[in-house]
Parts: structure tokens; sequence; C-alpha cells
């Protein structure tokens, strides 16, 4: 159990280099279980999570090979159950029953349990596969589906919440080889699933609409192996960018997707911060004094959920009232209690947090509670008088490559120490 410590108040600057995205590697792993031939996966981050799915896809069968973020994966054969023990430490392990029930006909798989971020229910998901034709039965803490076989539908897959990406993952991944044609409408447009349908027609899937609420999925008999490289992680770039901004003189990123992450820099101008973008890199630095912000979470392209803790932790020192609303979880607020903590004033009105600006914030002990409420938290001590200790980080290791490292590189006093 690592602690992180921060010594607060040095300016950051200079370059780092964005790694693989983990919510574009987590599905992409899933669906090689799709060929029975060798796919070959690069800039996989280094991640607890990623590791989860490569235990899981060992644990169906799967033949696995490492070499630093190379990750090459043959499933010549597979089971098709997922059980309790592995599953359980990732929700995301939900979205190997999509390529399971593609290839197999049936899939089972323990049903995920509750979430610190909120209500995270997979209807959408089971919707999917039983308008495939396949019956679906939730029983003893599992989730089975079987078909004879999958047949082509009309599926609408937006929720109350908007659409659902995972749940876009796995009815695609069904759908590439059932018989006929599948329309997915209301289907999510983030950059992984654009990443996901990308690797799927490298091999061999017939896939139009990426990227866009209406997906065409031509069925195939059967897919290939493929190579592929996984996309730069956006929400990692965000982050790194709140961190420039919270306390930078000029932090570039390297290998990014300047469009991917538009919302967030859009967010960071109208703030008053100055972003230069070039076809793989953003800068972001001080332009004068930051003004307060009005943001709302959106689907993609509107502004992230994943990054609104980061922009609660900016805009707790941020002169002003700036109002900051969560429309996909709207219960996402484990940080703001540990953030006052370190002296932030904000109120939560609903889905919505009041934040008042403050002079300064000051070091604290604070616990991490799920992946980005921890990242905001070590952004917050960046800027904070004297020492913050985060504890808790194996929610970090989960979705940041090297987060501390990386931050020293820049510029950050900050250090990880065992608990
Ligand atoms: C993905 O989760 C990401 N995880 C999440 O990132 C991210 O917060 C979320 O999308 C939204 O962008 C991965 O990609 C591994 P959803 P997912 O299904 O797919 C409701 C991180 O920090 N819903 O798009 O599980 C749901 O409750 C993680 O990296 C249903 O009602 O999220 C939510 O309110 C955290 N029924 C909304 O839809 C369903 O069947 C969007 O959830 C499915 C979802």
């Amino acid at each position: 159990m690592d602690k992180i410590l921060i010594h607060g108040g040095h300016s950051l600057s200079g370059s780092i280099k964005i790694s693989g995205s983990k919510n574009s590697a987590l599905p992409i792993l899933a669906a090689t279980l799709l060929t029975r031939e060798p796919c070959i996966l690069h800039r996989v981050p280094d991640l607890s999570d990623t590791h989860y799915m490569l235990q899981i896809l060992m644990h169906l069968g799967a033949e696995v090979e490492r070499a630093s973020g190379t990750v090459t994966v043959k499933a010549e054969k597979t089971e098709s159950v997922a059980p309790y023990d592995v599953v359980r430490k990732m929700r995301a392990s939900v979205c190997v029953l999509g390529p399971l029930l593609g290839r197999c006909k049936e899939a089972t798989v323990s049903l995920p349990g509750g979430c610190i971020i909120g209500d995270r229910p997979i209807d959408l998901h089971l919707k999917g596969f039983e308008a495939l034709g396949a019956a679906v039965r939730v029983e003893n803490g599992n989730v089975k589906v079987f078909a004879p076989k999958l047949a082509g539908a009309v599926i609408n897959l937006r929720g109350k919440f908007g659409p659902t990406v995972l749940g876009t993952d796995n009815v695609l991944m069904a759908a590439v080889l059932a018989e006929g044609t599948t329309v997915i409408e209301g289907a999510a447009s983030e950059p992984e699933v654009v990443d996901l349908a990308n690797f799927l027609n490298k091999m061999g899937a017939k896939i139009e609409g990426a990227g866009t609420r209406r997906l065409i999925i031509e069925g195939v008999a059967e897919l290939h192996g493929a190579e592929h490289d996984i996309i730069p992680d956006r929400i990692e770039a965000g982050t790194f960018l709140v961190a420039g901004a919270i306390c930078g003189k000029g932090v570039t990123l390297k290998r990014v997707v300047p469009e991917h992450i538009s919302a967030v820099t859009n967010a960071l101008t109208q703030c008053g911060y100055r972003i230069e973008t070039t076809d793989r890199s953003v800068t972001v630095s001080p332009n004068g004094e930051a003004q307060a912000l009005e943001i709302a979470t959106e689907p993609y392209p509107g502004f992230p959920t994943d990054m609104q803790a980061q922009m609660c932790a900016l805009l707790s020192t941020t002169k002003g009232i700036s109002a900051i609303t969560e429309n996909i979880f709207p219960q996402r607020y484990m940080h703001v209690a540990e953030l006052k903590r370190m002296g932030a004033h904000m109120q939560l009105e609903g889905a919505t947090a009041v934040i008042q600006g403050v002079e300064r914030l000051f070091g604290a002990p604070v616990m991490a509670s799920d992946l980005r409420a921890s990242a905001a938290l070590v952004l917050a001590g960046l800027k904070a008088e004297g020492q913050t200790e985060v504890s808790r980080v194996y929610h970090i290791d989960r979705g940041y490559e090297h987060l501390d490292e990386k931050l020293s590189e820049l510029g950050a006093h900050i250090e990880r120490v065992k608990a």
C-alpha cells in the first residue's frame, strides 16, 4: 500500500509523452477473443487494469506475451466462463461478454458489483444482446448469455444518461459475427469506440459509422488476427494539462491527438490559459489571471466526466464562483470532501459542485477513493502549501502509467513511499 507525498508550490515546465489509452486498450484486448489467430497490440499502457484484463484472457485459455508496451494475444481456444475472482477487480471485465457471445455463442461473466462513482447498471448491454437473439439469465451473481445463433437487428442503446461506452463496445463485438446487418442507434462516439471499431475492421469486420451515433455492422463468418497501435490516453492528457494550468509555466504534452481533448482545451482557454497545439502536441501556459468557469459533463465530444474531479481541483484556487454539473454519474463527487480538507470552498447542490475560489490550499493527509478523484488530490497537492499525503494510490495505478515519475520530470516535488 504505497502513499504519494507531494511538496506543493513548485512550478511545472517541460514536456512529457502521453501513454496508450486505458479505456481503448481494455475493450481491444477483449476483442482478441474474437479470433483464433494472434493479435499484436502496441502502446498497451502498463496499468493494473490492463494486467487484470490479461489475467482474464489467460484464464479463458488465451496465450499472452508481453514485451514492454507490446502485447500479443492468441486465443486459439477459449472458455466462455469468466469467474468472480478475476472479474470482481475490474468493472470493465464485463466487455468480454460480447466477444465470447460472438465467438462461442455463450458466455458467463460475474455481474459487476457496486461502484463508488455511482449507479452503473448493464441493462443496455443485455438489451443489445437480447436484440441479437441471445437469451439472458442473471443468477447467483452471474450473467449468462447464450444463443444457438446471432442475427442482425436494429438496436437503440441510448439510456437515461445518454449513450453507453462499454455497452456500445460489447454489442458491437457480438454483432460483428452475427448473421446479417445490425444497426446500433444512440451509439457512443468516444475515440475509444472508434479505436475498437478500427481494430475490428482490421480483423475483417465490416463496421461503418464509428464516431457517429449510428453504427452499421455487416456480420461476417469469422475474423482473423491483426496488428494495431492503441490511441493516446486523452484523459491522462487532460489530467496533465490541468497540472500545467494549476502550477505550470509552460507544459507540453507529446503524442496526443488534440481533437480528442478539445473539450478540455476549450475549457482551459475559457478559463484564460494559453493553449498551443500542433498535430501531435499540446502546450498549456499561464496567460494572466484565470477566470471562474461553468461547465457540465456530457458524452463525447462534450466535456468528459473523467475530467470533472481534476477541474474541481483547478477551480478550487481560481478566483470567483465556478460551477461544474455532473450529468453522467451524478454522485461522482468523492473528491469534494477531501479537497475541502485541503481548504477548498465547495458546496454540492444536487449534481452540481459550486466552487468559491480560494487564495491557497494547504497540504493534508487525504484518501483516494477512485481513479480520477485520486488524480484530483495529487493535482491539488501540487498547488497546496506544505506536504500532501495521498493514500490508497492503487487507485491511481489502475489508470495512470507512472504518474508521479512523469510529474517529477516536469519539476514536481513528489515521491512514492511505502505506507
Ligand atoms: C466508460 O465506462 C469508461 N470506462 C468510464 O471511465 C467513463 O467514465 C464512462 O465510460 C463515461 O464516459 C471504460 O471505458 C473502461 P457508460 P462505462 O456505460 O462504459 C449509464 C475511468 O475513470 N448506463 O458510458 O461503464 C451509466 O450508469 C472510467 O476511466 C446505464 O444506465 O460507462 C452512466 O450513468 C470511470 N445502463 C451512463 O450510462 C447501461 O447498461 C454512461 O455510462 C450502461 C450504462
